[in-house]
């Protein structure tokens, strides 16, 4: 009995010095554990002798108890303990002014392609999704340039290792796959989309740019419906005073072909550094759409009319924003991307 009573007093005073959660635990396992000295002294109770089993049996069961008690008890009082300290020392100060949430960005260029097509959809144009990687036939000899036609040198091209399979060089193949899919129905799209070119890189030329390109067909339609739309699209996106002005080209697509030009945004005209004193800028490429390409794409010319036009929003956001050199879209210095 004198040995329990030496036990609980050694276990007390050791519980007491535990000074963490640690060492209370390691104090549980140096009495509770399996070779624990409580287990142990419960054990022991075969080796008293009879008389003395009983009592010591009930001794030995009120001091496990007593140990248990103490131990939770002492254990939730350190927990409290931990808990206050943390909240002391990890305290947030709810007044402090919060850290700003970095903000992503649209890029430039998906920024005008989308202000470009806003435009065209309050016209009632709708977006057409076409290829990138295209075939020389939908490329060129669809859009009335058969091959070794002098016409294709407009387009320096990527070819690709497997024969007839081109980097589109515009987005005009894809008034083939429009007309195709949509005819005999009336048509009024934008196809937007990258398109490659070999060209030399320069301030004004990239090898990979966007294109948008516009495709009307219907029973009556005239050079006077390509002239108000473009006009109303230079407008909505330069400004209401914008003029407009139409130079006679040519491409192999288009009869009569077209090149516009606005006047210029910084000098109206006048004469300036960016319309190099010529007093405008060139938009955009167009026409009404060739009888051959019109019945390429299924319709009959006799009966059917057209306008397409195509335009580089890389080369719109250069005169929209004033940017000189148009390597900076696909630089990736986000010096540049974040003043836009
Ligand atoms: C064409 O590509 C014709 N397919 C446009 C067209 C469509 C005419 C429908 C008639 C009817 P062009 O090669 O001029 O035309 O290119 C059109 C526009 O693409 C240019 O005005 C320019 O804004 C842009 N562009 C052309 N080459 C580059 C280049 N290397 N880098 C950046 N933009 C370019």
């Amino acid at each position: 009995m004198s040995d329990l009573t030496a036990l609980v007093q050694r276990a007390l005073d050791e519980l007491r010095g535990c000074g963490d959660e640690a060492a209370l635990r390691a104090w549980h396992t140096r009495y509770f554990g399996k070779q624990g000295e409580v287990l142990a002294a419960i054990k022991n109770i075969g080796a008293i002798p009879p008389a003395e089993r009983r009592a010591y049996g009930q001794e030995a069961n009120r001091i496990k108890e007593a140990l248990t008690g103490a131990y939770e008890a002492a254990l939730a009082r350190e927990k409290k303990r931990g808990l206050e300290r943390s909240l002391a020392e990890d305290a947030v100060d709810v007044t402090l002014p919060a850290r700003p949430v970095p903000r992503g960005r649209l890029h430039l260029a998906t920024q005008v392609m989308r202000a470009i097509t806003a435009i065209f959809a309050d016209m009632g144009f709708q977006v057409y999704r076409s290829r990138e990687v295209e075939d020389d036939l939908t490329n060129f000899e669809l859009l009335n340039m058969p091959p070794h036609h002098p016409a294709r040198d407009m387009w320096d091209t990527f070819y690709t290792t497997t024969p007839g399979v081109v980097l589109r060089t515009h987005t005009s193949p894809g008034q083939i796959h429009v007309m195709r899919e949509l005819c005999p129905q009336p048509i009024r799209v934008i196809l937007p989309g990258m398109c490659y070119r070999y060209e030399a890189i320069t301030t004004r030329s990239e090898i990979q740019f966007e294109q948008v390109e516009g495709l009307v067909i219907g029973e009556r339609v005239t050079m006077a419906d390509l002239k108000g739309t473009i006009v109303a699209f230079a407008r909505r996106l330069f400004g209401e005073q914008r003029q407009v002005r139409i130079r006679s080209s040519y491409f192999p697509f288009t009869e009569p072909s077209i090149e516009v030009d606005m006047d210029c945004i910084v000098c109206a005209g006048k004469g300036c550094s960016l319309c190099k004193r010529s007093g405008w800028l060139e938009i955009m490429g167009a026409g009404m759409v060739h009888p051959v390409v019109l019945r390429n794409g299924g319709y009959d010319p006799a009966r059917f009319s057209g306008f397409a036009f195509g335009m580089g929003p890389q080369r719109i956001a250069m005169l929209k924003y004033a940017l000189d050199d148009i390597r900076q879209f696909w630089a990736n210095d986000l010096r540049f991307l974040r003043q836009f």
